[in-house]
């Protein structure tokens, strides 16, 4: 049976296999075939420093695999093909286990309708000229007042950051409509931001090539959207004695990463494109306190936005992603 791998999982097997061109994909550490109980422990110990009480084992995963499915509104046939279940009453049985309001039509079809009417509002309608000139973008430029009004209105829902997630995702699967709206090279005088105020900030940000954040935090939550490029987050936690790195998670043009509160992390870029995203902070990082941390044995010290301004504004115009404005002529 062949089972596609989603991009996440296809770069996590890419990392498993780093170099190696032979022998098994998941090893132990002596380098031999990882068995299941091996791969039970492992399981068990992400699932215990992850703070869950519960026994947590892969069969745990493939259920959650299986409800999550059946939420997400998977056909019960096509979740029993992916599970492997021989007999569709064993995937009904999941189903009947759980009781989800989510999936009732009430709550669907609103939903459905909510989503409908802010792709509507998000994009300005295809302009003559470009449908005339049989351009494939199936939209306008973005409009960012609206995506800024839908995105205080999610405020107010219950999960704000879910739905500004959905918002985002949205958006950046129409990178062409984006493009239009957020040329490049990038105006100098264009610092992205598109709304402040205390409870949030939306902005876009293009950012050059070959460039590094530097580790940093935001003290708010976070939700990033890219739509052109890739981001390499390298993400950390603080611990007594310095910070403890959680690993690289990059994403890709059309994914989007939602960071907590406490979310550290250092923004890689290719070596070979510029990318760009939207980003939304769940609260006013401009007044926040935030940190910097120059290596992961360093303290952390105040953030100093003007500095990091500085800095990309100078990696931003050595790699053309801006450019010089032009000088009068001295006669
Ligand atoms: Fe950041």
């Amino acid at each position: 049976m062949t089972i596609p791998l989603a991009p996440r999982t296809e770069r996590a097997v890419d990392l498993a296999v780093g170099e190696r061109c032979a022998g098994p994909i998941l090893c132990d550490r002596s380098g031999a075939r990882l068995d299941r109980h091996g791969a039970a422990r492992i399981v068990r110990r992400i699932a215990r420093r992850a703070g869950s009480v519960k026994r947590v084992g892969p069969h745990t995963l493939r259920h959650a695999f299986i409800t999550a499915a059946l939420d997400a509104g998977v056909p019960l046939r096509d979740v029993q093909e992916a599970a492997s279940h021989a007999d569709p009453r064993t995937t009904m049985h999941y189903d009947r286990t759980r009781v989800s309001l989510d999936r009732h039509a009430t709550y669907i079809v609103s939903t459905f309708i909510a989503g409908a009417s802010r792709q509507q509002e998000m994009f300005a309608p295809r302009s003559t000229e470009r449908a005339v000139s049989g351009q494939s973008d199936r939209m306008g430029p973005f409009d960012s007042d609206a995506f800024v009004q839908s995105c205080i209105d999610a405020l107010a829902e219950s999960d704000p950051a879910g739905a500004i997630g959905e918002l985002i995702e949205r958006a950046v699967s129409e990178p062409r409509s984006l493009e239009l709206a957020c040329p490049v090279p990038v105006d100098l005088s264009d610092d992205g931001v598109m709304h402040l105020s205390k409870e949030i900030l939306v902005c876009h940000a293009i950012f050059p090539r070959r460039f590094q954040t530097g580790i940093h935090n935001h003290s708010v939550g976070a939700i990033i959207g890219v739509w052109s490029g890739y981001e390499d987050n390298y993400l950390f936690e603080e611990t007594g004695s310095g910070l403890r790195p959680l690993g690289p998670h990059r994403v890709e043009t059309g994914q989007i990463l939602v960071l907590g509160a406490d979310a550290i992390h250092d923004v890689h870029t290719p070596p070979t494109t510029w990318s760009a995203a939207l980003h939304v902070y769940l609260g006013d990082i401009s007044t926040a306190p935030r940190n910097v941390w120059a290596s992961v044995d360093s303290p952390p010290s105040e953030f100093n936005g003007e500095q990091q301004e500085r800095h990309r504004a100078e990696g931003a115009l050595a790699t053309g992603l801006t450019v010089e404005p032009q000088r009068e002529a001295h006669t």
